[in-house]
C-alpha cells in the first residue's frame, strides 16, 4: 500500500485501510474503488492522507503500533478531559473519567502486543487538530520507547498520563498567540514559555495524576544540557520520563506542518536530533534511534548507483540504512523484475535523494 496524499487521488483506485470520521465512525472500507463523489468528501471533511493499493508494495505489510480506532478513541478522550480542565470542571473530586482511563489502558495494551513495531508514522493527522494529534502520537511513540525501559504498569501509565496531558498548560495561553503566522515577540515567546508552569498548576488540582506525569508537563522543555526551561534543570536532575518525552515531542513536533513552517521529513528530523547530542540523554537518543524509522515505508529514494526505488522495510536499529525496492536503473527504464537491496548490507551505497510526493507520483506513478 501506498500513502497518498488527497490530491493525487483518482478514481478507480483502491483504498487499502479504511478512513475514519473525526468521530470513529467508519467512512470508507479497505477494498473499495474510489470515486469521484468519494474524493470530494474526503476533501472536505479536511483529510491530508489515504492509504492506496499499490501493485508496487502488494507484500508489504504497513504495521501500526496502536490501531486507527484506538488513535481516535483516544483523541476523543484527551480532547474531553481538556475540554473539562479548561472550564475548571472536576469530575468526582479530582478524578480522570473513565473515557481517559480506558483510553490510556487501551493504549498500552496495543503498544505492548506490537512493541516489535518500527513507528512509521503512519498515522494521517487532520488538518485541525494538531493539538491532539501530537499528544496522541507523542504517548504512542513513547511507549514504544517506554516499554523497552520497564514494562511496569505504573511506570507505563505515568509515561502515557504524561505524554498525552503534556502541553495541557497551553489552554491558559491566548490562542492567539499560539496559532499566529508571522514571529513572535519577546513578550509571547515568554508567555509561550510559562506552558510547562501552568500545566503543572492544572495537573496539580487533579489528586488522581501521578507527581511523575506532573513532572513531565512541567519537564520537558528542559534540556539535558541545562539550556531548556522554565527551571535550567541538567542531566537526570531530569525525570527518566521527561528525558525521554523530550525527545519524542521534538521529533512529533519537526514532522508536522505548523503554522510557521512546513513539516521536515522523519529523515531530517532524525538528523537534527542526532546532531543535538548535547541536548539530549544520549541513551534516550539511542532508544529513540531504534524504534522510528527515518524513511518510512513507501519512501521514495534514489540510491548512488543511480537507481530509484521504495523502502520496503526498516532496519531496526539502522534508521538511515532501509532495505530498497529497485524499481528503475540508472537511465531511469524501469526493471522488469524489481529486486530488494537491503542497504545495511550494500555500505558502498548511499542515499542521494529523497524524492517528494509530487516526484514519486511522476517517476513512479500509481496505476488505477
Ligand atoms: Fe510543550
Amino acid at each position: 500500500m501506498r500513502k497518498l496524499r488527497i490530491s493525487f487521488l483518482k478514481p478507480g483506485m483502491t483504498l487499502a485501510k479504511p478512513v475514519y470520521g473525526p468521530d470513529g465512525q467508519l467512512w470508507l472500507n479497505a477494498g473499495i474503488k474510489l470515486q469521484a463523489r468519494y474524493i470530494r468528501s474526503l476533501e472536505k471533511a479536511g483529510i491530508k492522507h489515504v492509504y492506496i493499493e499499490d501493485p508496487l508494495l502488494h507484500d508489504v505489510p504497513l504495521d501500526e503500533v496502536v490501531s486507527q480506532k484506538t488513535r481516535i478513541i483516544a483523541i476523543k478522550a484527551v480532547k474531553e478531559t481538556i475540554d473539562s480542565m479548561q472550564r475548571g470542571i472536576l469530575r468526582n473530586g479530582g478524578a480522570l473519567n473513565n473515557r481517559f482511563i480506558f483510553a490510556v489502558e487501551r493504549l498500552i495494551r496495543e503498544v505492548l502486543e506490537n512493541q516489535d513495531v518500527i513507528y512509521n508514522m503512519v498515522d494521517i493527522r487532520y488538518t485541525d487538530n494538531y493539538t491532539f494529534n501530537h499528544s496522541i502520537n507523542v504517548c504512542i511513540l513513547s511507549l514504544l520507547i517506554g516499554c523497552g525501559l520497564s514494562k511496569k504498569r505504573t511506570f507505563l501509565e505515568d509515561l502515557a498520563v504524561g505524554s498525552l496531558l503534556h502541553d495541557v498548560g497551553k489552554i491558559w495561553i491566548n490562542e492567539s498567540i499560539l496559532k499566529k503566522k508571522g514571529s513572535l515577540t519577546p513578550e509571547e515567546i515568554a508567555e509561550i514559555k510559562k506552558h510547562p508552569e501552568y500545566g503543572q498548576e492544572i495537573l496539580s488540582r487533579y489528586n488522581c495524576i501521578p507527581a511523575a506525569s506532573i513532572g513531565v508537563a512541567v519537564q520537558h522543555h528542559e534540556r539535558y544540557d541545562g539550556s531548556g526551561y522554565p527551571c535550567r534543570l541538567s542531566g537526570d536532575d531530569i525525570g527518566l520520563l521527561s528525558r525521554l518525552v523530550m525527545v519524542v515531542d521534538v521529533f512529533d513536533a519537526l514532522t508536522a506542518d505548523r503554522p510557521y513552517r512546513k513539516a521536515l521529513l522523519p529523515h531530517e528530523a532524525v538528523e537534527i536530533i542526532t546532531s543535538s547530542t548535547k541536548l539530549y540523554d544520549a541513551e534516550m537518543i539511542r532508544c529513540f534511534l531504534n524504534h522510528v524509522a527515518a524513511f518510512p515505508i513507501g519512501t521514495c529514494l534514489r540510491l548512488s548507483s543511480g537507481e530509484l526505488g521504495l523502502v520496503v522495510k526498516c532496519n531496526r536499529g539502522f534508521p538511515l540504512r532501509p532495505v530498497v525496492r529497485v524499481c528503475k536503473n540508472s537511465n531511469g527504464a524501469f526493471y522488469k523484475e524489481p529486486y530488494d537491496l537491503d542497504l545495511t548490507e550494500k555500505l558502498d551505497i548511499v542515499i542521494t535523494e529523497v524524492l517528494s510526493d509530487e516526484e514519486r507520483e511522476k517517476e513512479l506513478p500509481l496505476k488505477s
